[in-house]
């Protein structure tokens, strides 16, 4: 988790500690500052899954893959790809998770549930068979990305806000670094980047085949402490291995005690460019590859 962090940093040479990571993978969730190369402070992480896990399960649940179109996509491209061609994103109410908590932590059980009862009420009323994909999928797929987008969005503002008061990053290296494999999702992205802009922070993605490559990040992260002489062995006899590590040190609950309410960024202007089945497919062989 430590080197997703730091990859951006091998790609562009700009980025200065201290500065935001948020993590959106497969196996992760979570919104940090990074400090230093060795220092960390949690602002907020999954209670449950990760978004990368959501998708992927969901796409499974919608059969998205008996779509030729899709077969070959991972979950977060497929569902990329279906909202890209839905007329009406709020066909299905989803709510947005965590509301209530005034903390960063992040959650997805809740929206993937909304999801599947979206999905049986339309199978059946609709006389879906077993392997059928209901006609309504597009507008579907672009409800649960848009209330995963917002869900990641209000997180992030309130992590801004809270650095503010903490004075955690001075005003200009205010930057946000999105990493793993869902940061690929160009409609996420675009909704996190007008967040970037109402709170002044400059937003960087480092390019999808780093974002997804363990190897380069484990190496780079070795580098970067090699710099600065962090945890250099020259004696090999004792090495402490752990099997599992927390990232850094928690503030998720000082988070929660400065009952910061927030004004939400509005995501109204969230449009993009419309990505081809062409990229989608370039994309892929990227992290197949990788
Ligand atoms: C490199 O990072 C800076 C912020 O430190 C950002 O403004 C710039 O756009 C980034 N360049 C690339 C190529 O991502
Ligand atoms: C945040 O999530 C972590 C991981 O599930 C959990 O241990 C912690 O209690 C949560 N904190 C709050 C304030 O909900």
């Amino acid at each position: 988790m430590e080197a997703h962090a730091l990859t951006a940093r091998m790609h562009n040479s700009t980025i200065e500690f201290p500065f935001l990571v948020l993590l959106i993978s497969g196996g992760h969730c979570l919104l940090a500052v990074a400090e230093k190369v060795d220092r960390f402070l949690l602002l907020g992480e999954s209670m449950d899954d990760a978004p990368g896990e959501a998708f992927d399960k969901m796409a499974r649940r919608m059969k998205l893959k008996n779509l030729p179109e899709y077969s070959c996509l991972s979950g977060g491209q497929a569902f990329e790809l279906a909202s890209q061609k839905a007329d009406n994103p709020l066909q299905y109410k989803f709510s947005v998770p965590l509301l209530q908590y005034k903390n960063c932590n992040f959650s997805f059980a809740g929206l993937k549930n909304q999801l599947q009862r979206h999905l049986v009420d339309e199978e059946r009323q609709k006389g879906v068979p077993a392997d059928g994909v209901i006609p309504g999928i597009n507008n579907l797929c672009a409800g649960f990305q848009l209330a995963i987008t917002r869900h990641l969005c209000h997180r992030l503002q309130r992590g801004m806000e809270y650095i503010e008061r903490k004075n955690l990053i001075p005003d200009d290296k205010k930057t946000l670094v999105v990493s793993g494999g869902a940061a690929c999702n160009n409609f996420i992205a675009e909704g996190l980047r007008i967040v970037c802009d109402a709170l002044d922070y400059k937003m960087v993605r480092p390019p999808p085949k780093l974002c997804t490559d363990n190897g380069v990040m484990i190496a780079w992260n070795g580098v970067e402490k090699w710099r600065e002489d962090i945890d250099v062995l020259t004696n090999f006899d004792h090495i402490d291995i752990e099997k599992t590590a927390p990232l850094g040190i928690s503030l998720i609950q000082d988070v929660e005690l400065e009952r910061i309410s927030c004004s939400w960024v509005k995501l109204k202007k969230l449009t993009l460019p419309q990505r081809s089945w062409m990229e989608f497919q370039e994309l892929k062989e990227l992290s197949r590859i990788m």
